[in-house]
């Protein structure tokens, strides 16, 4: 067998077996074959797309390219959940804690912001001290004592969704299904849980931006995980607007405490709750959606899942006073109050832009040797479907200069789109999926 012979069968729309994948796989992971020919492959399959089965073996070829995490140390039913990309999309920091603080653990492995998306290990290390690179036995030993860790990842998970990540990066090839389902999900089945909740995003921050394509990309993500043996809903939500109102790691920080500590509400909560209800009830916490929720808000209002939060930061390194006192979290020297300016309704937004926004503060990095200002970004006081006036705040800048927050100030400006009438308020879930099937919301 050759790489060219599987181009070639790829080119002309065949089904590859399963042989043939796995080659494919390990050429990846081990770079045993030339970069061109790996890029050839991949337009071969963006083009002509992949059965289910196909997409399944590419996946698990993946996934056994590198190491796979044992997490049966850890008592219960570990519960992965994971997020497509957003901006202002901070669940993990809120749902964590609260899960654990409910009895069931949570041994999450998170990544790092890409292009107009945040990330969860960025937003981490902005609190003072925390690590997020523990080795695989301190990982497993604090889910033990704590119930909760989240780290970046452990190990060699899925090299050859590395090599192949970076390549479809620089060939216009990501907007692919079956290459999106298997780099996802390989790393998810590597990283060793025994049931996953996937958040597919919509919108106009989303990867997919139209409804019907991220309920195919998640139909497909639901049979795969399904078919690897491991139980996965899929729940499609909105990616109109940021999700939460801050914008920037320590910011976002700051809007999960809030949340956690009672004095927020709002979108981010919502969302953080019902993905949080899933994971409890895979786990066999809680014996429906409603049980669920009402267990995460009671660990809310008695303030355990704030004490669970501290724990964590305390175990990883970090200063979890932070958790009472917001200003030991990196503080930005420049802050400015922008208004509406105009009378209306906010109609759209470009997510996307805005998230880009925040990344040109110093929020994310333009390449990936940029180090990150953590303190930069912006807190949005406006949602789609609110009535403005010129005095209606807009946002708060968060800027290391005034040459920053001037630009922001363009770049958001010209991402939110005003008008003379109303639009309806943006919806946060659209619809479910699960083994049995799509639900619309
Ligand atoms: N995130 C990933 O890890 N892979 C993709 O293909 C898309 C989003
Ligand atoms: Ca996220």
């Amino acid at each position: 067998m050759t790489m060219l012979e599987i181009i070639e069968k790829k080119k002309l729309g065949k089904e590859l077996n399963r042989e043939e994948i796995r080659f494919f796989a390990r050429a990846a992971a081990e770079r045993s074959v030339p970069d061109y020919q790996l890029a050839a492959m991949l337009m071969a399959i963006r083009l002509n797309g992949m059965t289910d089965a196909e997409t399944t073996a590419l996946t698990l070829a993946m996934r056994d390219s590198g190491d796979v995490v044992d997490l049966s140390a850890i008592p219960g039913i570990k519960v992965d959940k994971h997020s497509t990309g957003g901006v202002g999309d901070t669940t993990t920091l809120v749902l964590a804690p609260l899960v654990a603080a409910c009895g069931a653990p949570v041994a999450k492995m998170s990544g790092r912001g890409l292009g107009h998306t945040g990330g969860t290990l960025d937003k981490m290390e902005s609190i003072p001290g925390m690590r997020i690179g523990l080795t695989e036995e301190e990982f497993i030993r604090q889910v033990r004592e704590i119930g909760v860790a989240v780290v970046g990842q452990t190990g060699h998970l899925a090299p050859a969704d590395k090599t192949l990540y970076a390549l479809r990066d620089v060939t216009a090839t990501v907007d692919s299904i079956p290459l999106i389902v298997s780099s996802i999900l390989s790393k998810k089945l590597a990283a060793g849980s025994d049931a996953i909740v996937l958040d597919v995003k919509t919108g106009s921050g989303a990867l997919m931006h139209d409804l019907e394509s991220s309920i195919h990309l998640a139909e497909i993500m639901v049979r795969v995980g399904t078919m690897a043996g491991k139980p996965t809903v899929a729940l499609i939500s909105g990616m109109d607007q940021p999700l939460g109102t801050h914008v920037g790691n320590a910011l976002e920080v700051k809007e999960a405490i809030d949340i956690l500590a009672g004095r927020a509400g709002g979108d981010l909560k919502e969302v953080s709750l019902t993905l949080g209800g899933h994971m409890l009830v895979l786990a066999g916490r809680a014996k429906d959606q409603e049980e669920a929720v009402r267990m995460l808000e009671h660990a809310l209002e008695s303030g355990a899942g704030l004490r669970k939060l501290e724990e964590m930061i305390t175990a990883q390194g970090g200063d979890s006073r932070v958790c009472r006192d917001l200003s030991l979290l990196p503080q930005a020297p420049v802050r400015k109050q922008i208004l509406c300016g105009r009378s209306g309704y906010v109609n759209r937004m470009n997510t996307t832009a805005l998230g880009l926004a925040a990344q040109a503060m110093g929020a994310g990095r333009m390449r990936a040797e940029d180090s990150i200002d953590y303190a930069a970004g912006y807190v949005l006081q406006i949602r789609i479907g609110d009535r403005v006036t010129p005095e209606t705040p807009l946002c708060e800048l968060h800027a290391r200069t005034e040459a920053d927050a001037e630009r922001a100030e363009a770049a958001i400006r010209a991402a939110i789109t005003f008008g003379d009438s109303p639009s309806e308020r943006a919806k946060n879930f659209l619809a479910i999926v699960n083994r049995d099937g799509v639900r619309r919301l």
